[in-house]
């Protein structure tokens, strides 16, 4: 990053610069749905962003999205909001609304870097990282994702959260508390993740080997591709 400065607030550095010719502040949200909605508000409060991306992991819950898969956001739901009997389940009190559509114009640039990534070959991660976790030609997936403070690690969670949800694709743990700060202060978003995992028994392990050797480079490249695009 160039002409860089580091701010902390709240326990998170906010790192401000030119990334690939783009102004840009870097920040890890920390994790869950308190933490990512505090980070994006200070970050449009005090540091004045006009646009959010908010890159991480999530695990499937679609046989189709495999790990090393990356999922791109078209709409996010809060899994475990429940104000029942005062409001309908998952609908957000006050706001009426179960699910967040992402920016389309934002949204269709980082899902076209995500493309460009994988396509060049997934940031120079080594065949023996590759074939650990079957990264065999992943592919760029668009739809929905849940979001929610619970850790999906059990086959019984996985599978309500799919009927609750059909046209479900991963969950996570702040995607849709970003979303939902985002649409209330009315400022574009989109939201992308690699797929760590598969929301089941193996998830714990196959999560924390994910983060430590893939992810970071995911996020690296796809990052890099969407600012020196220029597409905005
Ligand atoms: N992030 C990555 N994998 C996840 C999972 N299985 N549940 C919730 N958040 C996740």
């Amino acid at each position: 990053m160039q002409d860089r400065q580091t701010v902390t607030r709240g326990m998170r550095d906010y790192t401000s610069g030119r990334l690939w010719g783009m102004d840009c502040v870097c920040v890890l949200s920390r994790i869950g749905k308190v933490a990512a909605a505090a980070t994006v508000s200070t970050l449009i409060e005090r540091f004045g962003v006009t646009h959010v991306l908010f890159t991480g992991v999530a695990g499937s819950v679609d046989k189709r999205v495999k790990v090393g898969d990356i999922v791109v956001a078209d709409a996010l739901v809060q899994h475990d909001m429940d104000a029942r009997p005062l409001f309908p389940r998952f609908e957000i009190p006050l706001l009426g609304q179960e699910r967040f559509a992402s920016d389309l114009h934002l949204t269709d640039s980082v899902a076209l870097a995500a493309g460009e990534f994988l396509a060049a070959g997934l940031g120079g991660i080594g065949e023996s990282d590759r074939a650990a976790f079957g990264l065999d030609r992943p592919s760029v997936h668009r739809g929905l994702i849940a979001s929610g403070d619970e850790f999906i690690h059990r086959g019984e969670r996985h599978a309500a959260l799919r009927q609750a949800f059909p046209d479900l694709l991963a969950v996570e743990m702040e995607g849709a508390a970003v979303a939902q700060v985002c649409f209330e202060f009315g400022l574009p978003f989109a939201v992308i993740r690699t797929i760590s995992d598969g929301a089941d028994e193996g998830a714990p392990l196959d999560f924390m080997q994910f983060i430590e050797r893939v992810a970071a480079r995911y996020a690296y490249g796809i990052v890099e591709r969407y600012c020196a695009s220029g597409r905005g």
